[in-house]
């Protein structure tokens, strides 16, 4: 599929289909009053807190925070990509995907990477083939042997076996396709000749099992240990994990999945009965890995060696997961003992005792800040300061929303540290704050109830009055938010939340928007319009009584005041 997919296809798509008929088709629903319900299908649970609206059109669970509209819940619980997403919506409900680039149907029937994944399929099958039957292939049968690799397992993951020798691909190979692929390479004076040579090659499946690309291990000491295909078309190595295809394969709903640094610890662990672990290819962890990750399970575990090396990386990794954290999925911190790799850990321990230590690894949260303060003294304010220092802008990089305002608690707590929103009562967003357990359900405050009411109840929007939209625009953090909502309900007037929502797709606002359609207000319907008024009545009155404090105030320090800002006090005191 060519073409970038319109907002306004979308909505007309959001507006076709049912989400609860979409839902109760793969998870049967419960009538609850208003809405459905059901066990959350994205965490174990014991009773529902799943609730479907069909009015919101809108999905959401007040255990695991999970929550979204149809295309939402199809990439969440289908596992699909984003366009795939669409377009399965799209069939099911008889409606063709515009493109914007229209006209170009040969082009698309003509994908160049299918021909890639083609070639790079019987690349796969003949490096299979050889290590079953090529002469010198005993060589490399003895050393997976003798590191524990089954039969079974060299088939799961179709481990093969480059035979030695520079020219072996057979011919009937298009050339040009395998150059591209990267299978064969060309060198001055040398001609042309196959990248890998005498190495077990491990294919490198993409979530749908195409074979992207390789990774090829020498047996035993040479250098270097490993070679990869070069980045093609079809292998962005910040893109691909190696494992992916064969976990799912696996286990279609993993607990966790474990990140581990090579293909052999995979193997290993898989050996051991535990398919859950993927490696990154000879890169570090990118922000593409993670929120690819964390599309199948709720739980990451970075599991990288025992060595410098491995802290390192695990810190980068941390880093690069940094924008994708929000409530209902967590990171954690495997340390390994000095020395081990996941693969030499299993070995010597056993399943048991590896998996205890998968499920005892360290929370983001502590190995976030040990990792921070281990060079500093806490007890001094010194120490505190260097610690706010160093973790705010990171803590800045967190998507905004109830997991962001908790660690930002934390560090409250640790640093003694003061937040410009902790300050202010008349715009406090931050939920919770004495009761980590419950700051998923948010403190009501005003402008929550409102943004709340509002984003449950679009027509609202046509209630506000032009004098009172100014003010809120003007509010501290979520002013230019909520003008966003308002200008959207204005061009699209019959916009649901789960519209509303598919605005904020893959934006920063978008956990947090998405929890305010889902957060139970408790205001019985026929109150809403009432309450809604109310709210924001409330809410001018503070916003006019700041005001009115800052201007007196900066009136009285003998700073000059604006010719505006004197006549929007000269108001305030005569009204
Ligand atoms: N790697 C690489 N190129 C190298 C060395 C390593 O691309 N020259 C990547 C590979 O993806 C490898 C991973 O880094 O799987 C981890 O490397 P390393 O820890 O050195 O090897 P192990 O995975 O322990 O390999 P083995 O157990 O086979 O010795
Ligand atoms: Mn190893």
């Amino acid at each position: 599929m060519a073409g970038k997919i319109t907002d306004h296809f979308k909505q007309e798509l959001l507006a076709r289909v049912d989400l609860v008929d979409l839902i109760d088709a793969r998870v049967p629903l419960k009538r609850s009053g208003s809405s459905y319900v059901a066990r959350c299908p994205f965490h174990n649970e014991k009773s529902p807190s799943f609730s479907v609206s069909r009015e919101k059109q809108f999905y959401y669970c007040f255990g695991c925070g999970a929550s979204g509209n149809a295309i939402g819940f199809l990439m969440a619980y289908d596992r699909l990509s984003f366009p795939e997403a669409v377009e399965t919506l799209a069939d099911s409900v008889g409606l063709q995907i515009p493109t914007e680039r229209p006209g170009k149907v040969e082009d698309q029937q003509r994908n160049p990477s299918a021909d890639l994944y083609e070639i790079q399929d019987r690349a796969c099958r003949y490096y299979q083939t050889q290590l079953k039957s090529h002469p010198a292939a005993a060589r490399a049968v003895e050393y997976l042997q003798q590191r524990g690799v089954s039969g079974e397992l060299a088939q799961r993951y179709r481990l093969g076996y480059a035979p030695p020798g520079y020219r072996n691909l057979p011919n009937d190979l298009p050339q040009d396709l395998l150059k591209s692929a990267g299978l064969i390479t060309a060198k001055e004076g040398s001609g042309v000749y196959d990248w890998f040579r005498d190495r077990i090659v491990f294919p490198i499946r993409d979530r749908r099992g195409r074979v992207v690309g390789f990774g090829g291990r020498v047996l035993g000491d040479g250098a270097p240990k490993y070679l990869n295909s070069p980045e093609t078309a079809t292998f962005k190595k910040s893109r691909e994990v190696y494992g992916l295809y064969e976990l799912l394969e696996a286990v279609r709903k993993p607990e966790f999945i474990l990140v581990v640094e090579g293909y052999m610890d995979v193997i290993a662990l898989a050996q051991f009965g535990i398919p859950n672990a993927v490696a990154t290819l000879g890169t570090s962890t990118s922000e593409d890995h993670v929120n690819l990750l964390f599309r199948f399970t709720h739980e990451l575990v970075f599991g990288f060696d025992g060595d410098t090396a491995g802290r390192n990386a695990a810190w980068k990794a941390l880093e690069a997961s940094l924008p994708a954290l929000r409530e209902g999925r967590q990171l954690r911190f495997l340390e390994l003992p000095d020395r081990h790799d996941p693969d030499s850990l299993v070995r010597a321990e056993g399943t048991e005792s590896f998996l205890a230590r998968v499920k005892t690894a360290r929370p983001f949260s502590n190995y976030f800040f040990d990792h921070l303060a281990e060079p500093l003294d806490l007890r001094t304010i010194e120490g505190r300061a260097a610690l706010v220092k160093l973790a705010k802008p990171l803590i800045d990089r967190l998507p905004s929303g109830v997991f962001r305002e908790m660690i930002e608690q934390r560090l409250i707590d640790l640093g003694g540290y003061v937040s410009p929103e902790a300050t202010d009562n008349s715009a406090k967003l931050v939920g919770g704050r004495n009761n980590p357990e419950k700051a998923n359900r948010g403190k009501p405050t005003l402008m929550r109830m409102f943004l709340a009411l509002l984003l449950q109840n679009p027509p609202l929007a046509a209630t506000i009055a032009a004098e009172s939209r100014r003010i809120l625009a003007r509010a501290e953090k979520v002013g230019t938010l909520i003008e966003r909502v308002l200008e959207l309900l204005d061009e699209h007037s019959d916009l649901n939340s789960g519209g509303i929502s598919e605005f904020f797709r893959e934006t920063p606002a978008e956990s947090w928007i998405n929890t305010m359609i889902g957060w139970e207000t408790l205001v019985p319907p026929d109150k809403i319009q009432e309450v809604f008024s109310g709210t924001l009545a409330q809410i001018e009155k503070q916003f006019k009584a700041k005001r009115f404090d800052d201007l007196s105030r900066k009136l009285m320090s003998a700073s000059e005041l604006t010719p505006e800002e004197r006549e929007e006090l000269r108001t305030m005191t005569y009204q």
